[in-house]
């Protein structure tokens, strides 16, 4: 008999959580908190949209876990106890509407580009010429702190009534930073070599194992290699999460690590190509824990396709659910047409802008309309 393999609107169990499909909003910074990170009634409708359109799990957008490691403008907080308020918020409509939700927990580290933060010095593992904005190296007393810090993060996301954690791990944020032989240069016990590169993934996962306990879910978006010459190779990558899962990893969503392939610009006419499947299918092989795909999946078939060949377990989509909420709605009615989203990458300018997070697409189309 041949193996079973899900179809993407079967459900899935991750530690008790049972999630009513296999489709996954990725994080989304949807620039729509306050300036000090409160959850606002516009991040409370981007939430709502998207667990009433259907998909089975939201990540939030990235919430900061120390005030020096926001990254980006209007982001979400998760750094003091009078962020859970709002947090909860978030929670209840996620519910509300079926979903279970996810708070993704993040250090920016150095990369505070997104934001113009110019002013700000960055906190990075080492002082390198990877990176052009301001930084300076982290002293052991701040790479304590910020390992405190994340358990501190996550015991408060547990506290909100998150169904789980994500821990950042990619697209250059600080445990990026810390994994990568570019911008980790320390030869104290925080790097030179592969195994001290990656002791700071394993004391953030004690720290937030010792603050949530064993049973809370906790994950994690993770680059298992660069975008760039010299930088993290795949087989460290996946002796990262192979030990991260010995330590009581749950989850892992599979992206890249530093590099600009995050979120690709393509047009509708390129293959649909997603950006990280082979990676994907590599830490299927390497861990026994549910893996999550994200970036570049546009279409039902190619969700059915990814599971069907055991790729992945989920299937995450962050920029097809900005222009469509109700894509997973609509595929499940039958409405199998891919994903309107054309990857033009409009949707980040609003934040950069400062205003709620929208489909840049779908404004300009309106004001075409408008105009007529
Ligand atoms: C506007 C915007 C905000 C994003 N915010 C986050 C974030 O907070 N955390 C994160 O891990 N990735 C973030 N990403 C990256 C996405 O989660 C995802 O990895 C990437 O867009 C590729 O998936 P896609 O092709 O389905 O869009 C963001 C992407 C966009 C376009």
């Amino acid at each position: 008999m041949s193996h079973w393999r899900p179809t993407p609107f079967d459900p899935i169990t991750i530690e008790g959580i049972n999630i009513r499909n296999r489709f996954v909003r990725s994080a989304t910074w949807d620039s729509a908190a306050t300036d000090a990170g409160d959850v606002t009634d516009a991040s409370v409708k981007i939430i709502e949209n998207v667990a009433r359109g259907g998909v089975g799990l939201i990540v939030t957008g990235y919430a900061y876990v120390s005030d020096h490691g926001k990254a980006a403008i209007r982001q979400l907080g998760i750094s003091h106890d009078r962020h859970i308020e709002g947090m909860r918020r978030l929670v209840k409509v996620a519910h509300d509407y079926g979903a279970k939700i996810a708070v993704q927990i993040v250090h920016a580290g150095i990369n505070l580009v997104l934001l113009g933060q110019t002013d700000r010095i960055g906190l990075a593992p080492s002082k390198t010429e990877a990176h052009r904005s301001l930084h300076r190296a982290m002293t052991s007393a701040e790479i304590d702190e910020v390992i405190r810090d994340f358990g501190a993060a996550a015991e408060r996301a547990a506290e909100a009534g998150f169904d789980a954690v994500q821990l950042h791990g990619a697209h250059g944020y600080l445990m990026s930073q810390f994994l990568s032989p570019l911008t980790n240069r320390r030869t104290d016990k925080w790097g030179g070599s592969p195994e001290r590169r990656r002791q700071f993934h394993v004391e953030v996962m004690r720290s937030v194992r010792r603050a949530v306990g064993e049973d809370y879910p906790v994950w994690i978006k993770m680059g298992l290699q660069d975008d760039a010459d010299n930088g993290l190779q795949l087989s460290e990558g996946l002796a990262a999460l192979a030990i991260l899962s010995a330590e009581g990893l749950s989850a892992v969503e599979i992206s890249v690590g530093l590099g600009g392939r995050a979120a690709r610009i393509h047009t509708p006419e390129d293959d649909e190509r997603p950006y990280f499947r082979e990676d994907s299918a590599e830490a299927k092989r390497a861990v026994d824990i549910p893996v999550m795909l994200v970036g570049g999946i546009r279409s039902l078939a190619m969700a059915e396709d990814i599971l069907r060949r055991g790729d992945a377990d989920m299937i995450s989509m962050c920029r097809p659910l900005i222009r469509e909420p109700g894509l997973i709605a609509r595929w499940q009615r039958g409405d199998t047409t891919p994903a309107k989203c054309i990857s033009c990458n409009k949707c980040f300018g609003f934040g950069v802008r400062g205003e709620a997070l929208e489909c840049g697409e779908e404004r300009r189309l309106r004001e075409e309309a408008d105009a007529d």
